[in-house]
């Protein structure tokens, strides 16, 4: 038998809500043999109004020793001043991600049977963005001088390391391999011509050992075109970490709403927890009112599941959430959070029997 240590972060506003039927979808989900031991952290905006605190260092130090970690959403209502001088973004979400070395954010999207996407001919959209996670203008390597005067001058200095570069590019080439073999390296080297050419350069020295996988390039203008009229072209993407976070919010809006997009911060190496969220935030405007869609918060805990090696569970929760997606689409009343999170958790077909 085998537990789990999981720590759940549900964070501010819709987080607490998705993050309870993530739970609830999966204690249904894994093996008999398995079990859950779940340890909440409360952090966030409203515990930082509350007490100041962003992210302690003894929390933090705890949060490593778990298996793996969920996240529901953090963040308050954007430009409430008294979260001004606090930024849990980067405090909380980004130190998590910088200190957990979750160098891969890995951003599935799928557009499944029976939901409506706003494109009018989609075709089949089955597609993974591989979003560097621990680089970029996200280090916070800026600063401003004169502030407030009409002189300011302000930097946001993106990195982009040869190691964190390739090691990036890796996992996207290995997860083409086992996908359609096709990867697309999305970047703006016409004009970003430093960064641009080491992300070249890192893809070429790599596709040359990976000789099944056919690599294009594009320009993350011309990408976001293409997400729209012709998403059924990508198979892996890989970019930066600024990109990544940009594409993937499109790609939600095109596969049915970013109430359906999940995602991994993934330590691939294995020397610390990785997290598992949905892209969406904090939904302040409709937050506590059960109105949040969890279906995110649930395929975020299906790639948590597959990342400890539960491919069963993985696979159970999401043929319910297709199935559940289906018999929603006829569906005319709204679903309180809740509802939906217990109809996926029904569907949950038994477990494959394992034999020795
Ligand atoms: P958001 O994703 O919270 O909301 C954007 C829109 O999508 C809103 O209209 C919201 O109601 C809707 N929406 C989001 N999730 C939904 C769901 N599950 N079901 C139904 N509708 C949903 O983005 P925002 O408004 O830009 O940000 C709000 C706060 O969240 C900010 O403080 C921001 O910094 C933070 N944020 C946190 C994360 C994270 O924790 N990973 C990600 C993005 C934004
Ligand atoms: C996301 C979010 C975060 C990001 C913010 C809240 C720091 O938008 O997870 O996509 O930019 O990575
Ligand atoms: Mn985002």
């Amino acid at each position: 038998s085998r537990t789990i240590r999981l720590a759940a972060i549900p964070g501010d506003g819709i987080g607490p809500e998705v993050v309870a039927e993530a739970l609830k979808v999966l204690e249904a989900a894994l093996p008999a043999d398995t079990s859950l031991e779940v340890t909440q952290f409360r952090l966030g905006a409203g515990r930082f109004l509350e007490t100041g605190d962003v992210l302690p260092d003894d929390e933090l130090e705890r949060i490593k020793e778990q298996d793996v970690i969920l996240l529901g959403a953090v963040g308050g209502v954007p430009g409430d001043p008294r979260l001004a001088g606090a930024n849990i973004e980067r405090g909380l979400l980004l130190r998590l991600r910088f200190e957990l070395d979750h160098y891969v954010n890995l951003r599935p999207t799928v557009l499944h049977p029976g939901v409506v996407s706003p494109l009018a001919a989609p075709g089949n959209v089955d597609f993974v963005v591989v979003r560097e996670g621990t680089e970029g203008p996200y280090v916070g390597n800026g600063g401003a001088i004169r502030t407030g005067s009409p002189a300011e001058i302000a930097t946001e200095v993106s990195i982009n390391t040869a190691y964190g570069v390739e090691r990036v590019v890796r996992y996207a080439f290995a997860k083409a391999a086992e996908r359609r073999g096709r990867l697309t390296l999305v970047h703006k080297t016409n004009v970003l011509t430093f960064a641009g050419s080491l992300w070249k350069r890192a893809v070429d020295r790599v596709a040359a050992e990976n000789p099944t996988v056919s690599v294009d390039y594009l320009h993350v203008d011309a990408a976001t075109i293409f997400l729209v009229t012709d998403p059924a072209r990508f198979d892996v993407i890989v970019t930066d970490n600024l990109f990544g976070d940009i594409l993937t919010d499109l790609a939600g809006a095109i596969s049915g709403g970013i109430g359906l997009a999940a995602s991994g911060n993934i330590n691939p190496d294995g020397t610390f927890p990785s997290m598992f969220e949905p892209v969406h935030g904090s939904a302040p405007d409709i937050a506590g009112q059960q109105k949040a869609d969890p279906t995110a918060a649930i395929l975020s805990a299906a790639l948590l599941a597959e990342h400890l090696g539960l491919g069963d569970a993985a696979a159970r929760i999401t043929a319910a959430v297709t199935a559940d997606l289906e018999a929603r689409s006829t569906e005319a009343a709204p679903r309180r959070t809740s509802e939906t999170g217990d109809a996926i958790a029904a569907l949950l077909r038994p477990p494959t029997p394992v034999h020795d």
